[in-house]
This record gives C-alpha cells, structure tokens and sequence, in this order.
C-alpha cells in the first residue's frame, strides 16, 4: 500500500455526505477524512462509527467528525484540505423539484463556501448540493476560488444510472457497459448515444430508438424515482459513489476524464457557464473540458441546456 496521503473534508453529514466519507475512508488512499456538520455531536457519532470499523474493512485513513456553526466554528478542523466535497442542503421530497430546493441551499451553501475559502483557500471543491448547478456556480462566486477548482457532481450519477438501465434491459454485465451523458442536472440532461456502446458494440445495433429514449427518459428522472420510493429523502448510494470517485481522481492526479458540471470557455462554442461536459481530473481540479465528438442533434442538445442554465446561474449572485 502506497503512502495514504491528503485531506478531504466532507460538509453535511446527512445520507450523501455520510457514505460519501465512508466510501472516502475506505479507498484508504487519503490520509484524514473530515465529516462535518451543524447538528450537534452527528459527525463525531458518525466518524467515530467509521473509524471503528477499520480493523474489520481493513483501512488506515483516519475519519475526524467536528460539529460546526453557520459562522464558521469549529473549521479549524478542516483547514488545509486538498479536497472538500459539500453535500449541506436540503433533499427533496416528493413532486418537489430540485429547482424547489433554490433559496434555502443557497444560503447554506453560500456560508459553507465562504468559510471553506477562508480555512482552506488551495482546494478543490466538488459541489452535490441542488439545484446542482446554479450550487456550483454559487460556491464559486462566494469561495472566489478559479473556476477550475470548483467543479459540480451530476453526470458521473446520471451516466451511472444509464449505465444500469441499459445493462438491466439487455442483461449483461455493468462493466460492458459504456455510456454517457452531458447538459444538465435534470430536464435538460444531454443523452449521447452515438458513445454508447455494449461490449464495444453501438448500442444503437442492439436496442430500438424508441426503447433508448425510454432509457433516456428513465434516467433523466432517476433522481424522482427513487425520491418517491423512498417517501423522504433522495438517493445517496450511487450519488456518493460519483462523488467520491471524483474527489479520488482529484487525489489521483492522473487525469482520469469524467463527466462533471465545469465551467466551459470556449468549448463547444460556448462559454461562461457551468454545464456537464467531459473533462480531465487532477490536482488541480479541471485540467480540461474535453470536447467529446458529437453529433449535430447531441450538439444542439448541449448548447440549449446550456442557455437554458445560464440565466439560471445568473441569478445566484443575488441569492
Ligand atoms: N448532485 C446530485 O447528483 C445529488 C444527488 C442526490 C442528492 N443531492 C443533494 O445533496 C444534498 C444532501 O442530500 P442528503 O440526502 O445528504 O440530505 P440530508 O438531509 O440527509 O443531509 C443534509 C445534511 O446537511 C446538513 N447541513 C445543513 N446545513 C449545513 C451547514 N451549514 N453546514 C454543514 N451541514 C449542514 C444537515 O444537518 C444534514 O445533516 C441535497 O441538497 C440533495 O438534493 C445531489
């Protein structure tokens, strides 16, 4: 085992944030793993849970719980981290939209980003608070950190569910499975068929247009699905599986490409705006958006999300 190296701070240590530092610990990459949150003795109950299970999972990485304050107390704990992943915020409940969830996770994470800038300004910052993101345009504006260093958690979930849709349908294993989504977070989620593909095969060759875009349609609102099994409370497995996997490839540093919400500049044609698009992961946060071959109709898929987010994302200074 290679020396475990690095700082992680999880904020919120609801559902998300509490496997995502399980997930975290048990890569056993990372040196300390810190979990925070506002509700008094939670993250220390749970951190305290997680270390005890090391000598059973068999991981070093240290898990620290510090209660904080909307002020900012209790940050000290967190200062200096490579990588903090905020999670505080509000889920939905169901028929509420993500959209729903706008003024209240604005002021939490607002606050959050501005004491992360203050007790560790060099990290990377991945945002999974929704609406995801006019979040992750809000963190950077208030940690005013470059835009490369903060980046938002959607399309590695919404691949991922596509993923196991289509593997699901034609009843094969995950891992032959390769697909991708870009845009948004939601409505105006950009499927790319024209990169799926089924033990290399086009997945067009193996499933009806029409059988796809009820795929499509499933995905696009997998969040909702789960949201109204489960009554109370949104989805955490497969969200802190994407978002961990992201703060690893920032700890990584070996350029591994995701899809992530970045911040797009000149990509695609399109500029000043976070979307979902490909990019490279390293120590930095964005290396690059790569700009992913598309088709005509893939490509206008993307530049309408991205209008259809850029007003969005205007309004969060204000909020
Ligand atoms: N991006 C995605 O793909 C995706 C997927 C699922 C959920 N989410 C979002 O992730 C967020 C968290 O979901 P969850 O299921 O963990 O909810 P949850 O209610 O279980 O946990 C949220 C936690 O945040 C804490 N919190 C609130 N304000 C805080 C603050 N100022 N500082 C620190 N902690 C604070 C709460 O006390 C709570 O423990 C929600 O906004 C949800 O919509 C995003």
């Amino acid at each position: 085992m290679a020396e475990r190296t690095g700082k992680v701070t999880v904020v919120g240590a609801g559902f998300y944030g509490s496997t995502t530092a399980q997930r975290l610990a048990e890569y056993d990459v990372f040196d300390t793993v810190v979990l925070t949150d506002i509700v008094e003795g939670k993250p220390e109950g749970l951190a305290l849970d997680l270390n005890q299970s090391r000598p059973i999972e068999g991981f070093e990485t240290r898990v620290v719980g510090q209660t904080t304050t909307a002020e900012g107390g209790g940050y000290e704990a967190t200062a200096g981290s490579d990588i903090v992943v905020i999670t505080a915020g509000l889920p939905r409940k169901p028929g509420m939209s993500r959209m729903d969830l706008i003024e209240t996770n604005a002021r939490i994470v607002r606050s959050v980003a501005e004491n992360v800038a203050v007790h560790s300004p060099d990290a990377v910052v991945v945002v999974v608070s929704n609406p995801l993101d006019e979040m992750t345009a809000l963190t950077q504006l208030a940690t005013g950190f470059p835009h490369q260093r903060v980046l938002g958690q959607a399309g590695m979930l919404d691949t991922a569910r596509f993923t196991h849709f289509v593997a699901e349908t034609l009843a094969v294993p995950v891992a032959s499975v390769s697909t991708l989504t870009l845009g948004s977070h939601g409505d105006t989620m950009v499927p790319v068929p024209s990169r799926c593909t089924v033990a290399g095969r086009p997945l067009t060759d193996l499933l009806s247009a029409e059988r796809i875009d009820e795929l499509v349609t499933r995905t696009r609102n997998g969040g909702a699905e789960v949201v109204a099994l489960l009554k109370t409370g949104s989805a955490y497995y497969a969200p802190s599986a994407a978002a961990a996997r992201m703060a690893k490839a920032v700890h990584d540093d070996a350029g591994a490409v995701m899809p992530v919400c970045a911040w797009v500049d000149g990509e695609f044609g399109i500029s000043g705006v976070y979307l979902g698009v490909e990019a490279e992961i390293g120590r930095e946060g964005v290396r690059r958006v790569v700009e992913t071959g598309l088709t005509d109709s893939e490509r206008a898929g993307l530049l309408e999300a991205a209008e259809a987010v850029r007003a969005k994302q205007a309004d969060v200074q204000h909020l």
